[in-house]
Parts: C-alpha cells; structure tokens; sequence
C-alpha cells in the first residue's frame, strides 16, 4: 500500500511533469495522457483487488492516491493543450461548468472510496469504485473524442 507521503511525492511529480513537458518538447496533451494512463493502471489494480476479494483496507491507499489525482485533474488541462495528439474535444475549454461538475462527481466518487477502505466496509468500497468507474466513464462519453 502506498502511504500518504509516497502518494504526495507522485502527485507532486504528475504536476512537476506538466511544467517540464513544455521545455521537454512533451507537450501538456502528452502529461495528460500518461497522467490518464496512470490512473487507469491504479483503477485496474483496484478492480483486480477487488476480485481478488482482497480487504478493503488494503486498497485505501489505492484509493486516496486516486482522491489525491481527482483534486490535480484540472490541471491537466491547461487552455491551448486541444491540439496535437490529443482526443480531448474543446468543449472542455468552451463549457467549463460541465466540466468541473465532471471532475466533482470524481471527486465525491473517489474520496468516498478512500474513506470506505480507511473504514475497512468492504460493501461501501465496492459501491464506491462502482462510482468511480462511472464518473470516469461519464467525462470521456462527452469530453473525449472516441
Ligand atoms: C473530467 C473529465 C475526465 C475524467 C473525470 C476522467 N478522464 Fe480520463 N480522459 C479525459 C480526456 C479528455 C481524455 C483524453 C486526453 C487526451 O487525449 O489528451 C482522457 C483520457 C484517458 C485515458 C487514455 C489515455 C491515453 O493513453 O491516451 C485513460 C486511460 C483515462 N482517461 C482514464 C481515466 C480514468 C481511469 C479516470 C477515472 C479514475 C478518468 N480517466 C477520469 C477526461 C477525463
């Protein structure tokens, strides 16, 4: 399980890597998307925990690392970044409060997650990924180019 300190530090290096992509030639699409793709190998582990019937208190750091992502996506999504190799569709730039009411059901999903494993309710825990697959599933069906 990850602690709360290496979960900052991963945090911390997902946002520092935004700032260097532009002087690495990067670009901020190219941090998003590495950025997606690491919380969707951290959904996957949870899924695969989950099947598992691992406890849920074992996956609360999972889960709080995903709470901590949530709290960082805006930033993922400077204004300019929808060229280049990128399937976000501008409306993310062009209808910012359906955005950010996307990026809030994450949030509530996630953190609802968190507190369940920290609580050890494997039931909530599992009601909570539920949601959070959803929430995932929600942004990309409208903001994301298919
Ligand atoms: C508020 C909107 C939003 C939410 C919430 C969101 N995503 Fe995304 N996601 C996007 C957009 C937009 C793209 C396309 C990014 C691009 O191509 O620049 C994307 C792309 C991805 C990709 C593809 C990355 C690649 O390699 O191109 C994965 C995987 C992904 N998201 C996983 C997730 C997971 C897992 C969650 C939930 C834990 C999540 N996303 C939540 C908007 C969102």
């Amino acid at each position: 399980m990850r602690g709360l300190s290496g979960r900052t530090a991963r945090v911390a290096a997902a946002v520092c890597l935004l700032g260097l992509a532009g002087a690495a030639g990067i670009g901020a699409a190219g941090a998003r998307r590495a950025s997606m793709h690491e919380a969707g190998v951290t959904m996957q582990g949870l899924w695969a925990g989950i099947l598992a019937g691992k406890p849920a208190a074992s996956l609360a750091g999972q889960a709080r690392w995903l709470a901590a992502w949530a709290e960082h996506l805006p930033a993922l999504f400077p204004p300019g970044s929808d060229t280049g190799a990128t399937y976000a569709l501008p409306t993310i730039w062009s209808d910012p409060q359906g955005f950010a009411a996307r990026v809030a059901a994450l949030r509530r999903a996630t953190r609802a997650m968190a507190v369940a494993g920290e609580a050890g309710d494997q039931k909530r825990f599992g009601a909570a990924f539920r949601a959070t697959d959803d929430a995932c599933g929600a942004c990309h069906r409208v903001y994301r180019h298919r």
